[in-house]
């Protein structure tokens, strides 16, 4: 149990925050375990239409808890996060997100399991994953460039260089960019799915993912035995040092 993600239901749409703001929504295990918590609960409970994910109006998620990587030492498919991405993957109704300020590592790659993503002006999207001495996670190794094509994702993956709401969206990325109130704006294009034939739906989402569905799933293994050899080395381990010792 963690409170750093809420959930509630409003119109058909289970809207799940992420609520650790002082930490810039940074993920934990527990947070991963409350996530995957959350969208079982979804896919059981016949009143809830589509999820919404979101932070708040400034900040959606600073990736993965860099204090918790220097612990990691499992990535099996029973560990928090795994159990996390394996339950995204295979998510079947209708996901949307809500972006503001950063989205850095996961924070951006749970956006490639997500239908409609909008974010807000100023929002900074970031896969940082290299120079943390790490690789592609969550799939995106090949969801990534399935979403954007391959030279934006060789630039975002290797480079790791941060880009705006407004290249995400010229890239495809996300679908909508809005000046501010991003949280609201999710609700309401959520609420709009949730009111739509669920059957026909969550029937048109399995058809969109289907073609790639067993290759993201695979990616998702195949990355996290790279990710956890990684996450043992100097260069990772250096740089989240230097992280936390940056002031
Ligand atoms: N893990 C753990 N703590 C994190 C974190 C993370 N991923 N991201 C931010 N925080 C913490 C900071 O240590 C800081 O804590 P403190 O107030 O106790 O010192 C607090 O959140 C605020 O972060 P700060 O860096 O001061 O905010 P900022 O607005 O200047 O920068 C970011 C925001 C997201 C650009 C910056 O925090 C960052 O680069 N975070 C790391 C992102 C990352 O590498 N994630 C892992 C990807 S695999």
């Amino acid at each position: 149990m963690t409170e750093f993600v809420t959930t509630a239901l409003e119109d058909g749409v289970l809207v799940v925050k992420l609520a650790r703001a002082d930490k810039k929504n940074a993920l934990t295990q527990a947070m991963y375990s409350a996530l995957t918590d959350a969208l079982s609960q979804a896919e059981s409970d016949l009143a809830v239409k589509a999820v919404l994910l979101q932070g708040n109006d400034q900040v959606f998620c600073a990736g993965n808890d860099l204090e918790d990587f220097l612990s990691l030492k499992d990535l099996g498919q029973d560990s928090p996060i795994l159990r996390f991405l394996t339950t995204l993957v295979r998510f079947k109704k209708p996901l949307l997100a809500a972006v503001a300020g950063p989205a850095v590592g996961i924070g951006t790659t749970v956006l490639l399991h997500c239908d409609l993503v909008v974010a807000q002006q100023g929002a900074r999207f970031q896969l940082p994953f290299v120079a943390l001495g790490l690789c592609a996670e969550a799939g995106s190794s090949v969801l990534l460039a399935q979403r954007v094509g391959q030279a934006k994702a060789n630039e975002w993956l290797l480079t790791g260089k941060a880009y705006s709401s407004e290249e995400a969206l010229a890239q495809g990325l996300i679908n909508q960019v809005v000046e501010k109130d991003v949280c609201a704006t999710g609700l309401a294009m959520a609420k709009q799915l949730a009111q739509l034939p669920s059957d026909a739906l969550v029937t048109t989402k399995a058809l969109i993912r289907a073609p790639f569905q067993a290759e993201a799933e695979k990616a998702i293994f195949d990355e996290a035995r790279e990710f956890v050899r990684l996450l043992q080395g100097d260069e990772c381990k250096g740089a989240i040092r230097a992280f936390f010792s940056r002031r």
